[in-house]
């Protein structure tokens, strides 16, 4: 797929759609809206007063040729209240008009996406949606349902607008939504499918591909390093453990500290043997989503040549209650030495992280960020709009913050005082892995503390927002966190 920037007029633009974001609370008197009425021969007004269409945000509509316009299809795309639309809004606007018009054989298609936004944002918002729009989910399908997709995408903009700047957004904007689905494609692999040895051979493809190192450790490296909480939840599985380290050097000083990201990779999780109830269970192919966004954006580090030294690690495992499976009540030593009273099997993505997170520290980072799939309770917590930011630094918690808002996906910030700490004392072992039923995403973030000491940390629970459920949307991996990621590893450093 090919992304242009074209500085022609809408009305004279020839392609086979044009898609115009259309205000709910427009002034009937604007300009561009008198220009496209009179095109249309007064449609749009008449559309308007017989309540067919709305202007509500999402609604599309598509009118065929268009007399006056050189296009073969106009599609009028709902945008809802005019000081609402941002370069976010765009995105998941352009994504649902691309959806739509998929398999209508449409080889060039322009957006004109009208003033307010930024171009250099809304043109990189525009390459986002549309890329995003054409990830499908059904990988698995024996017939190929894939749809033809359109070829060309114009941004259609104005004579002084930047050519250079605009461009280089909408090429930074495919390589953050290529990787982004990348991510969405390992994340909806079934578990019989990606194991962790098969999840650490995607990391291997990616790192040759685009140029990372990487060492991938067995179960005889990871014993010797002494990370006994990760083998502890993989000895219930035939599969063996994995601990995938993914480099990018990129500081021009290359002693420069590294960044380092932590994704948890459980690669399917039963519970083990505090078994979890079978009722949407299959989801658990998707506890590797940490994994998966810290892998795309190793990935889109390296494309996008960010001048930092970058440090992904992984611990891959299968959550299983097979006969050598830890019970509930064992006591486990965690690498950093501090010994776990391991009380409910399920809790195992905090086990797996507290020895990435040992091992991550030894690396004398700038900051650590861990991204994982932890807690059903931050799901009760924050829903899936938003997911758990825990952060024990303030400086790093404003870069994360800003992250967010550059990417769109949304965080909410959740404590970590002291007094949930005693929640997770142990009368038998240094600490034990579950609290008690209350506050459970935040009980899991100060378990992580422990392993991350003094180090700059933030931990992103995305247990509510990895996955689409809802209505009319499209169902499967979102792919969050991968372009936060990025974002917050290319900011500039205090
Ligand atoms: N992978 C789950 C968390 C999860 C729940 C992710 C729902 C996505 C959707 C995690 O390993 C887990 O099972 N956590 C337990 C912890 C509990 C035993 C303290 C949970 O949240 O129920
Ligand atoms: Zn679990
Ligand atoms: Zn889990």
């Amino acid at each position: 797929m090919k992304f242009k920037l074209v500085k022609e007029g809408w009305d004279s633009i020839e392609c086979d759609a044009l898609i115009v974001p259309v205000f709910e609370n427009e002034d009937e008197g604007d300009v561009f809206l008198v220009a496209l009425d009179e095109k249309l021969g007064g449609l749009i007004k008449e559309l308007q007063t017989t309540e067919e269409w709305t202007s509500r945000s999402g609604e599309v509509s598509v009118i065929y040729r268009p007399e006056k316009l050189k296009t073969a299809r106009l599609i009028l795309l709902g945008a809802g209240k005019k000081e609402s639309y941002d370069s976010h809004l765009i995105g998941t606007l352009m994504r649902k008009a691309v959806l739509k018009v998929k398999g209508h054989q449409l080889k060039r298609v322009a957006f004109y996406p009208r003033s307010q936004v930024e171009p250099k944002r809304a043109a990189q918002a525009m390459v986002e949606g549309v890329i995003l729009a054409t990830y499908q989910a059904d990988d698995y399908k024996t017939e190929d349902r894939s749809k033809n997709f359109v070829e060309e995408i114009l941004f259609v903009g104005d004579q002084d607008m930047d050519a250079t700047e605009v461009e280089s957004s909408m090429e930074r904007g495919e390589i953050l939504a290529c990787a982004t689905n990348r991510a969405r494609k390992l994340v909806n692999e079934p578990g019989n499918r990606v194991n962790p040895s098969r999840l650490a051979q995607a990391a291997q493809e990616v790192a040759v591909k685009y140029g990372l190192e990487i060492e991938v450790w067995g179960e005889p490296e990871i014993k010797d390093q002494g990370m006994g909480a990760i083998l502890a939840v993989a000895q219930g599985s035939d599969e063996p453990a994995r601990f995938i380290i993914l480099k990018h050097f990129g500081a021009p000083d290359s002693e420069a500290k590294p960044i380092v990201l932590v994704g948890k990779g459980v690669t399917f999780d039963s519970g083990g043997l505090s078994l979890k109830p079978a009722q949407s269970m299959e989801e658990m192919k998707a506890d590797k989503a940490g994994a998966c966004a810290v892998l795309a954006a190793m990935q889109a580090i390296a494309q996008l040549g960010v001048q930092k030294n970058v440090v992904g690690l992984i611990p891959a495992v299968e959550n299983l209650p097979g006969g050598r499976a830890q019970r509930p009540g064992d006591v486990i030593r965690a690498m950093s030495g501090k010994t776990i009273e391991v009380i409910n099997t399920d809790a195992e993505g905090r086990l797996i992280l507290a020895d990435a997170l040992s091992y991550g520290r030894q690396l004398e980072p700038e900051f650590m960020v861990d991204i994982a799939t932890l807690t059903g309770a931050v799901v009760i917590a924050l829903g899936k709009n938003r997911a758990g930011v825990f952060c024990n630094d303030e400086e790093l918690f404003e870069r994360v913050s800003r992250a967010s808002d550059q990417s769109g996906e949304k965080l909410w910030r959740m404590p970590l005082d002291d007094e949930y700490r005693k929640e997770i004392e142990s009368p038998i072992a240094d600490i034990k892995n579950v609290g008690s039923r209350w506050g459970g995403a935040i009980t899991a973030a100060k378990f992580l503390q422990e392993f991350v000491e003094d180090v700059p940390w933030c931990h992103l629970d995305i247990a509510g927002v990895d996955l689409f459920k809802g209505e009319g949307d499209i169902k499967g991996p979102t792919g969050f966190g991968v372009k936060t990621l990025v974002e917050i590893v290319d900011s500039p450093s205090p």
